[in-house]
């Protein structure tokens, strides 16, 4: 077992990586916020699978932060991070120091129309414009060949694809599925956030998905039963349900019915911690 070494400057990252691609090697890229979970090392998992080398990289991102005490609070477990690495066949850990990614003068924002209005976008806003901006950087930083991502924010994960598709970025992005605890509730680093009284109430957001999920299947229509799944969750002691909704795969246009690939999203409040996950229909 050995701690991945860690890199601070986009100088070193481009030498090792240079010396990689010399060799022929592929390399993988895990974009993170780190206080890494199972959901986060199943990825790392995913890259070391696909690819010769791999980056996981932990930076904190203040542009995606539409509230500065969620980033104030944010936990920030380096240490302890790399230690979990140690388990895996990680090659790098990226911990850029902030000026390497946003140097002073910086003023470039990297924009996504339509996805990035509805669900979480049109609630967080300027959220996704801070995950497009440093995921850009991220993966001309690294010049990885794959980046893996997870479906636990499938929004995100169809922005990031577009946003590839759209700058030509040579770049294929992975999706990888959800991780959960046995009770069901998605793993999440905002978990950490629920008092135990309120741990125990969580699992009823994916209950709430899947029933509604089945009532889909069986010819049930997304309004009528969305209604009945929002009143589930508030019974179990959330608090606001931002948005349950059904959604296209590709585009997010939203569906009353799963005529096309589709998708559950769910975003909602327990004990002031905000939750998501989402399922296929
Ligand atoms: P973070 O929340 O740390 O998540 C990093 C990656 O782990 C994302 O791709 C996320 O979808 C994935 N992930 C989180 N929980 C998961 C779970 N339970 N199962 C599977 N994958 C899971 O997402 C971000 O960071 C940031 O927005 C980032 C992309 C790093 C840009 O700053």
């Amino acid at each position: 077992m050995r701690i991945p070494p860690i890199i601070r400057t986009k100088a070193d990252l481009r030498a090792v990586v240079k010396s990689w691609k010399q060799e022929g090697e592929t390399v993988g890229v895990v974009p993170t916020m780190g206080a890494l979970h199972q959901g986060h090392l199943s990825l790392a998992r995913a890259a070391e699978q696909a690819c010769d080398r791999v980056i996981v990289t932990i930076f904190v991102n203040p542009k995606q932060f539409n509230n500065p005490e969620d980033l104030e609070n944010y936990p920030r477990t380096e240490e302890d991070d790399a230690r979990k690495l140690a388990h895996h066949r990680v090659d790098a850990i990226y911990c850029p120091n902030p000026e390497e990614i946003y140097p002073d003068g910086f003023c470039t924002n990297v924009s996504l129309s339509g996805l990035t209005e509805v669900l979480c976008g049109a609630h967080r806003p300027g959220h996704f414009d801070g995950v497009a901006t440093v995921v850009t950087k991220l993966f001309t930083q690294t010049l990885a060949d794959q980046a893996f991502f997870g479906e636990k924010d499938f929004q995100q994960l169809q922005v990031v694809k577009r946003l590839v598709q759209d700058l030509d970025l040579p770049i294929e992005v992975v999706g990888c599925p959800t991780i959960r605890e046995e009770d069901g509730l998605a793993m999440s680093s905002r978990n950490l956030l629920l008092s135990d009284r309120a741990r125990i109430k969580a699992p009823a957001l994916i209950q709430a998905l899947e029933d509604m999920a089945e009532g889909l299947r069986n010819g049930g229509t997304a309004q009528e039963l969305g209604a009945e799944a929002e009143k589930k969750i508030l019974t179990a002691g959330f608090t606001e349900v931002e948005y349950l909704e059904l959604r296209a795969c590709d585009d997010l246009s939203l569906q009353d019915t799963p005529v096309r690939e589709s998708r559950l999203l769910v975003a909602a409040w327990l004990a002031g911690v905000r939750l998501i996950d989402n399922i296929s229909v």
